[in-house]
């Protein structure tokens, strides 16, 4: 921990909950490991209109905007990250003083920076790769967004065809069925639905003796660190990323918004798998504990 005084500088999240989140293990860590007097808090927050005159008021420089409120909080803004603003979806607030003396807030999002950097680290290659993407949510937009810029062709899966399909719309890529998996020929296989996460451990969103044709296979969810589908993954021969790597790899941009250097990575990881040890998830429930 910094020795907190009258120059440290506020960073934190706001969301719902928040009490669980990694990232402030992992961003107080980088700090920390570069001598920076900065702290970073979670910030339960409902009303996104009073954290952000908050943030603005107490002289915060930088936030992480988490679920519920990552669109929320676009109005609040005075800057829009053109990606971001495609996106639809702020993770990352930057706030600086304008020469007037006036709080700026800029948003971002890293997210979608998130799996691919996550991705490239293990030599997954994704231009001109078909890559699959289970989910619909607003991760799986992120995600997708992502491997597009990185020249890829998504596939999009989802439980719901409405919603699969209104993704890959606006992705302008393809929709197929959960049910029509056994018949696609693709390279990289990424889960993005809460499916195989603790409790529900025994989950797997895609049949294990289909991951064989896939070089490579990806999940965001990492309670635990080694999904079913990552294990069933490896023993099929696919090259594997946990879900740290993507929460890592996003943070790690949130790191250099703020700071304008490049983020400690392996200090921030081993901050992520220990705070990730910590916790102890309830087995009926599925909520965290502690
Ligand atoms: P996020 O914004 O974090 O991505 P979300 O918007 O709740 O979260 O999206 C969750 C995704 O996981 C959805 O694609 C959801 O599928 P549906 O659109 O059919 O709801 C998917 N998902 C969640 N639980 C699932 C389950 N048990 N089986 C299959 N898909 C599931």
């Amino acid at each position: 921990m910094p020795q907190i005084n009258g120059s440290t500088e506020l960073f934190g999240i706001i969301g719902n909950p928040v009490r669980h989140s990694l990232s402030p293990a992992m961003h107080n860590a980088a700090f920390a490991s570069l001598g920076m007097n900065r702290v970073y808090v979670p910030m339960p927050v409902n009303d996104v209109a009073q954290a952000m005159s908050g943030l603005r008021s107490l002289g915060f420089r930088g936030a992480s905007v988490t679920v519920p409120h990552k669109e929320a909080v676009i109005p609040f803004l005075d800057e829009l990250d053109p990606v971001a603003d495609k996106i639809g979806a702020v993770n990352t607030l930057l706030l600086r003083q304008d020469s007037e003396g006036r709080t700026i807030v800029r948003g971002f999002n890293t997210d979608w920076l998130g799996a691919n950097a996550a991705l490239a680290a293990a030599q997954v290659e994704l231009r001109g790769k078909r890559v699959v993407v289970a989910g619909a949510g607003g991760a799986a937009k992120a995600v997708g967004f992502g491997l597009i810029e990185a020249g890829a062709e998504v596939v999009i899966t989802n439980r719901t065809a409405e919603s699969g399909q209104e993704l890959a719309q606006w992705l302008n890529s393809e929709f197929i069925a959960l049910d029509d998996l056994p018949w696609l020929t693709a390279d990289v296989f990424i889960n993005t639905t809460s499916v195989g996460m603790e409790p529900n451990t025994e989950g797997i969103i895609i049949p294990p003796h289909l991951l064989s044709k896939f070089s490579a296979v990806m999940d965001i969810v990492y309670a635990p660190l080694e999904t079913r589908l990552l294990n069933k993954a490896k023993t099929a021969g696919c090259r594997t990323v946990d879900g740290l790597a993507m929460l890592l790899h996003q943070g790690a941009e949130q790191f250099r918004i703020w700071t304008g250097v490049p983020a400690p990575e392996q200090v921030m990881r081993a901050a992520l798998e220990e705070g990730l040890l910590r916790r102890t998830i309830c087995a009926v429930c599925g909520s965290f504990l502690r």
